[in-house]
């Protein structure tokens, strides 16, 4: 990995590793900064004519513009890996029928699942990749992406293998997660058996084939139990996997409870959360992840009282849920927005969701989430002038340049994007 010397920025701003226990949520900036890389890491960060003097006289130069520069963000809760559409449902539930009942009817996940075992693993992988461009044109470059549209052993393996894959053709650092996200129509009449199947093949395969780190399911009305979902979660800790839980989004499932009680990394969704709930995820040091980009396309949901959630000394941290029937964008920035609005957060707290405690939930803090020194050169710059215009400008938001490991993996040649 080449040495580079970003130049040229017009404010940098970023969290800091020492700062991720305190309550109230800082942001450093520095005006007229400059970047050294050495190694694919960040070596030296301030103002410029500081980082120039120190860095070596022929190091290559890469000039940001101006720009906003902050870390590369992180995507901790994506489902990018799925084949076709369900644009006809979301017109249903536009005409009035509820997520719920079009799931209840045999469709939702299970449409998806259908054209999933149909698609051979290229195609799955033609059509998913586009996806991981549109995040990273968002300034992404560390995402979690979850399996969960096989549901049958042969499919989520199809799909597992398929992440494998993208992640070598991605400049993105990727964290691949299985999720056990529904019953398999299959298995209808056979439920303990599909549990057991679960928990005594395709967990133990899972990790002995590093296929993911991560587990994840859906305990919720219509697909998982709190009893089930604790015996997978029990057996991914067993089997040295992190985990975590799509929890409490269409009512109090005892997903955000059981998520404390099994001390898993993180909760998701959390559009119904009371303050027992809250207290018992703080206390077992569960990070909330809001998908206020799930609420918005759903639209008749809640979104998760984030306000709430901060008080009761809850990290919260931001993710686009991408997927095809909840959440169908890739944008991080679109995310900040609707987070702002109706989440009620600052810039500093919207900052942090996306860089920081989003790497928490990925136990990736250590390595990214932050410009600090010996960390990656994991950069994201702006053609934004300040921190409180990244959310403030909505829906056609791309980052100006993109850089992974301090290599330039994404430029926005377009003039006119200067927000
Ligand atoms: O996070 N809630 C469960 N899973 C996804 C939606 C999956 C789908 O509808 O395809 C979510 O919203
Ligand atoms: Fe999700």
């Amino acid at each position: 990995v080449a040495d580079l010397l970003i130049h040229n920025i017009g404010l940098l701003a970023t969290p800091r590793w020492k700062d991720r226990d305190e309550r109230v949520r800082s942001v450093a900036k520095i005006p007229g900064a400059a970047i050294l890389v050495q190694d694919g890491r960040l070596a030296e960060i301030g103002s410029e004519a500081e980082v120039i003097r120190r860095a070596p006289r022929d190091v290559p130069r890469f000039d940001a513009n101006g720009a906003l520069a902050l870390p590369g963000l992180v995507d901790c809760h994506t489902h990018p890996v799925f084949v076709g559409n369900r644009a006809a449902e979301f017109h249903l539930r536009n005409a009035g029928k509820t997520y719920l009942e079009i799931a209840a009817a045999g469709g939702g996940i299970q449409t998806s699942a259908h054209k999933v075992k149909d698609a051979p693993v290229e195609q799955i992988i033609a059509e998913s990749l586009p996806r991981f461009h549109r995040s990273l044109r968002g300034g992404v470059t560390t995402i979690e992406a979850k399996s969960g549209y096989g549901l049958e052993w042969e499919g989520e393996r199809k799909l597992l293998n398929a992440l494998l894959e993208i992640e070598q053709r991605i400049p993105q650092k990727l964290h691949r997660t299985f999720l056990i996200h529904h019953l398999p129509a299959s298995f209808a009449d056979r439920r303990a058996r599909f549990v057991d199947q679960v928990v005594r093949e395709m967990i133990p395969a899972v990790a002995g084939h590093k296929l993911a780190s991560w587990v994840d399911v859906f305990c919720e009305t219509g697909a998982f139990t709190v009893e089930e979902s604790r015996r997978f979660l029990l057996a991914a800790k067993e089997h040295g996997l992190g985990r975590m839980v799509h929890a409490n989004q269409f009512g109090h499932s005892g997903g955000a409870l059981l998520a404390a009680e099994v001390t898993a990394r993180s909760a998701h969704h959390l559009e119904h959360l009371n303050e027992a709930e809250m207290d018992a995820m703080s206390k077992a040091g569960v990070v909330a992840v809001a998908l206020p980009a799930s609420v918005f396309f759903l639209g008749n949901l809640p979104y998760p009282p984030v306000r709430k959630m901060i008080e009761h000394d809850l990290r919260v941290a931001i993710a686009s849920d991408m997927n095809p029937g909840s959440s169908m964008t890739a944008s991080l920035p679109f995310c900040l927005t609707a987070a702002a609005i109706y989440c009620k957060m600052s810039p500093a707290e919207l900052l942090w969701s996306v860089t920081l405690d989003a790497a928490r939930v990925l136990d990736a803090g250590e390595n990214v989430g932050s410009l600090e020194v010996g960390k990656a050169a994991d950069v994201s710059l702006w053609n934004i002038p300040d921190l409180e215009s990244l959310s403030y400008h909505f829906g056609d938001v791309r980052a100006a340049a993109v850089l992974v490991n301090g290599e330039v993996v994404w430029e926005d040649g377009d003039a006119s994007r200067r927000y």
